[in-house]
């Protein structure tokens, strides 16, 4: 159906009630900071910035309406005192000593005061295959060796934590490390040959995949915050949309690449030419280690360089886009720890093609910017879920840097189009009028047909 049309009725949205348990696969940098995040938030020791599910705002109806409502007061979603937290990790650490060991969050401040609910989340054994993350070593590893006993022994970790926790749903987000790069192929093309290669203990079969699997298995919406392959292959998309479950990804938009689908949309609104984007890191975490490895920093690099290409529109533009020397590096730099530093470079030209440069100097906290996501990606998916929205969650685009989008869609980058898609999509689930910025109701007067 063309995008302009009558959107579908509002959908029909169950009522948040009982407990949402929210399970991390990887309990590192990221997941300890969300999850530290969340216990602190609802103790009123801190604040959600940075979450749009938390602090954003929804504008409904006209402009002279003055209804802007916070989306958490109009949206049915969980609240943060009905999240329950669970990981796996092949790192026997708890979230606080892995919090710790991070070295994110302020020990004094941030992590003390809630130190036993930190070390109440003990990582369940992993899923974990050295060939697939090279860099690291865990001993905390399930003893299963085929792929189809681990893809059992995760639904059973899914169904215990449930039962012991008395969640009345779930969620699963991958905050595991980046896995080496994996193109798709025939294996994944449909539930019967994935469930094949699953037998087979295929190549083309990553951990990663199992967890996804046994999360559909399970009717858990997962959301992919690495650039890993996992969920975004036929079958798993397949199974997602026939058995009724949300999925999304891939690749938390954070850093760099938030600012890039940020600025180019700039360039491109003026219609100034592109000669060059050069982008450069530096950063010293566990992340960081992981992707010093070139397979899976290939599957990061595949992950950053493809947004430009959407915003800009060589097609379209040639003179102005159609050679770009697009150039993305990040180097492990012990140092600085979680505090990334990027470079950007742009060079690019204006009127009779006369040249000019933007320097982007950022120094961010990778895990900071990344946590919020989290949680508003566990809250989305689960109200998703609740509204019987099955497969692909275009409209989280917003979170991701290689957004999962529909076979034959062109996934949109620009940052202020997904955000703009995200809230016409919760105006639409709440029953209300979509916001086009057309506006011309509010000349009406001066607009009028002119007499001959
Ligand atoms: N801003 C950001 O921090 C950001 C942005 C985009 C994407 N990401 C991605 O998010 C992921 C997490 O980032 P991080 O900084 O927390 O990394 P991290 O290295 O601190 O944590 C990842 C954890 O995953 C665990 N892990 C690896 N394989 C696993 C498996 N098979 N099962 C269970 N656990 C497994 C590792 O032991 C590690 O503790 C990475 O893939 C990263 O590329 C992060």
């Amino acid at each position: 159906m063309p995008e302009s049309s009558t959107p579908l009725p509002a959908p029909t949205i169950a009522p948040p009630g009982g407990k949402l348990g929210v399970l991390c696969v990887g309990l590192g940098a990221v997941a300890t900071t969300f999850i530290a995040g969340v216990e602190l938030i609802r103790r009123g020791m801190a604040e959600p910035v940075g979450s749009l599910s938390q602090v954003g705002t929804l504008r409904l109806g006209k402009r002279t309406d003055g209804r802007s409502p916070k989306i958490a007061d109009v949206v049915p979603l969980a609240a943060l005192d009905d999240l329950v937290f669970g990981a796996w990790d092949p790192f026997p650490d708890d979230a606080y000593v892995s919090a710790q060991k991070a070295g994110v969050l302020d020990a004094g401040r941030h992590l003390e005061p809630i130190a036993e609910q930190l070390r109440a989340v003990q990582p369940m054994a992993a899923a974990f295959d050295a060939n697939y993350v090279r860099r690291l070593d865990g001993e905390n590893v399930k003893p299963e060796r085929s792929k189809r006993a681990l893809v059992e022994a995760i639904r059973e970790d899914i169904q215990a934590f449930q039962e012991q926790h008395g969640c009345d749903r779930m969620v699963m987000i991958w905050c595991g490390s980046t896995e080496v790069h994996l193109d798709p192929s025939p294996v994944h093309a449909d539930l019967e040959s994935f469930d094949a290669a699953i037998d087979d203990d295929h190549d083309a079969i990553s951990p990663s995949m199992l967890y996804a699997y046994a999360a559909l298995l399970e009717g858990v919406p997962f959301a992919n915050g690495a650039p890993s392959l996992t969920v975004d292959v036929p079958a798993l998309r397949d199974l997602a949309s026939s058995s009724g479950v949300p999925i999304c990804g891939k690749d938390f938009k954070t850093g760099q690449t938030m600012v890039k689908t940020s600025l180019a949309p700039m360039f491109k609104a003026r219609m100034l030419g592109m000669d060059g984007w050069y982008s450069t890191n530096i950063l010293g975490n566990r992340d960081g280690e992981v992707l010093d490895d070139p397979e899976a920093f290939k599957s990061k690099e595949h992950s950053k360089l493809g947004v430009l290409d959407t915003i800009l529109q060589p097609d379209l533009y040639p003179d102005l886009y159609g050679e770009i020397d697009h150039v993305v590096r990040i180097n492990y730099y012990p140092p600085r720890g979680d505090n990334k530093e990027g470079w950007d470079n742009i060079d690019f030209h204006g009127w009779l093609g006369y040249p000019m440069q933007l320097k982007v100097n950022f120094l961010c906290r990778d895990s900071i910017l990344a946590a919020p996501l989290c949680l508003d990606l566990a809250l989305f998916l689960d109200l998703a879920q609740r509204a019987g929205m099955a497969g692909i969650q275009e409209w989280l685009s917003f979170y991701f840097k290689s957004p999962q989008v529909a076979p034959g869609l062109y996934p949109e980058h620009d940052l202020y189009i997904q955000q703009t898609k995200l809230k016409n999509t919760l105006r639409w689930m709440i029953g209300e009028s979509q916001i086009t910025h057309l506006g011309v109701e509010y000349y009406a007067d001066d607009y009028l047909p002119q007499d001959d």
